[in-house]
């Protein structure tokens, strides 16, 4: 609180410097020179002089350098009412030297300020004389009553200014984030409270953050026990250049994404408990996945990026949403085999075989990869030739690239459900492997409830599958 005080009280007198400034600055001047006549000079000729120089007061020359005094309009026509001489002067009609109300004498007096001095800059040195357009008000203008007016409005504005600089103050030093600004040389112009501790315990200081800010780049810094996140913007205000650094202790959320993993990693050991020995492991371990875009108008997909283990985390995702399917009891239904589900998934993709390509790479995917139902055809026969794997369990790894009305006519309809369910749960996965898709499965009776959000929105899904007819709905995606 001490560091914000100080802070506060600076950029108070920061304010009032800047206050000083403007007035010096200031374009109008505070007075106007005025003419210097002799005392010895008749009425006549200062009379000539205030008309000459449009002013309405003399300054009078006295010894030296120094003036004796000074003689205003009045004072003159104090003369001529008190001289009998001047009887003929007064008795003239006002009538015959009347100004006229032109354009220039209207003035809406009610408005801003602003609006006023712009008027009267444009009457120049002609007297502040004005009527407002409806007639209800006229008069001249009262000096001290703008000046009254004026200095009110920029002490209330001031008043505010600090103010909000305080409630700012107090926001910035209470707030959950730390801040620092650092000037273009590097000095640390502010620094809350947490910001302070931050840089304290991290041992950055305003060169460090300065780089972090021109490389745009986000550090996250673990001490003592605590992890923080560090990036920085460069400010493009010309009045405050320099450049702002955000901190954030993220120690919380850190720890939750540490456990998260380990619960994964946990959970994925346990379903590898399930591959059937180290070679098929291995096996699947080494064939890569890609992540791509799809060129609509080539044909031509481009690829990403490579996903190590990719058919290893594939098959350990499909074994994933089949745990929690069965805990949904969807493995209690006639005809859908955990078991064989398990197998399937862990044999199904063990002789693929991929492309060798790099980020970057542009393909005819018919081309670069061959058609799955190969491989389907392959995985099937290791399982049985090399693995003893069951029948039923080869005929869904065999088929799993065929779609329902290309299987063959002696396909066993009892199979029907089981490779309904695998061949949705193999296309789930692969959404959660290569696109990092979030799937949310529900099992009720023959149905399963699908609903797919991607981190592409493309590919969103929310529909059911009726495993027993076969028949989809498509839900609305909301
Ligand atoms: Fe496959
Ligand atoms: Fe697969």
């Amino acid at each position: 609180m001490a560091t914000r005080s100080r802070r506060v009280e600076i950029d108070r007198v920061e304010v009032e410097k800047s206050c000083r400034k403007e007035t010096k600055n200031m374009s109008v001047n505070r007075y106007n020179n005025i003419v210097t006549i002799s005392p010895e000079a008749s009425i006549g000729d200062a009379i000539a002089t205030l008309i000459n120089t449009s002013s309405f007061v003399l300054q009078v020359a006295g010894e030296g350098d120094k003036p004796a005094g000074w003689l205003d309009y009045l004072d003159i026509l104090k003369i001529f009412q008190g001289d009998p001489d001047a009887a003929p002067i007064r008795s003239r009609k006002v009538k015959d030297y009347i100004h006229m109300i032109g354009n220039e004498d209207y003035l809406e007096v009610e408005q801003e300020l602003a609006g006023i001095k712009t008027w009267l800059q444009d009457r120049a040195k002609k007297l502040p004389y004005f009527i407002s357009q409806d007639k209800q008000s006229s008069g001249v203008l009262s000096l001290e009553g703008l000046l009254a007016e004026a200095l009110e409005k920029h002490t209330q504005e001031q008043e505010r200014r600090l103010e909000i600089e305080d409630l700012f103050g107090i926001v910035i030093a209470e707030a959950p984030v730390g801040l620092a600004f650092i000037s273009p040389a590097g000095d640390i112009k502010y620094l809350n409270p947490l910001a302070a501790h931050i840089l304290e315990i991290t041992r950055l200081n305003a060169s460090d953050l300065i780089n972090i800010a021109v490389k745009n780049e986000t550090k996250i810094i673990r001490t003592n026990g605590r992890s923080y996140k560090v990036w920085g913007i460069k400010s493009g205000k010309e009045k405050a250049p320099g450049y702002l650094a955000i901190f954030v202790d993220i120690t919380n959320e850190q720890d939750l994404f540490e456990k998260v993993k380990h619960a994964q990693l946990e959970a994925e050991l346990a379903l590898a408990t399930l591959l059937p020995d180290q070679r098929v492991e291995a096996r699947l371990r080494s064939i890569v996945e890609y992540m791509d875009e799809y060129d609509a108008g080539t044909g031509k997909i481009k690829v990403t990026g490579v996903i190590r283990e990719g058919v290893y985390r594939h098959v350990i995702n499909i074994l994933r949403l089949v745990a929690e399917l069965s805990k949904q009891g969807l493995t209690e239904l006639p005809g859908v085999d955990k078991e064989t589900v398990v197998k399937a998934a862990i044999f199904h993709d063990l002789a693929k075989v991929q492309p060798y390509l790099q980020p970057g790479d542009v393909v005819d995917p018919r081309e670069s990869f061959e058609p799955g139902y190969l491989h389907a055809f392959r995985s099937a026969s290791l399982a049985k030739g090399i693995y003893n794997i069951d029948d039923k369990t080869v005929s869904i790894i065999k088929y799993h690239h065929h779609e329902e009305h290309d299987l063959p006519e002696d396909y066993p309809l009892y199979l029907l459900p089981m490779y309904r369910l695998f061949r949705l749960l193999d296309g789930l996965s692969a959404g959660i492997t290569r696109r990092g898709s979030r799937v949310k499965l529900t099992a009720s009776g023959t149905l399963v409830h699908v609903r797919e959000e991607s981190s592409f929105p493309l590919y969103n899904r929310h529909f059911e599958l009726d495993l027993y007819s076969g028949r989809t709905g498509i839900k609305p995606l909301l």
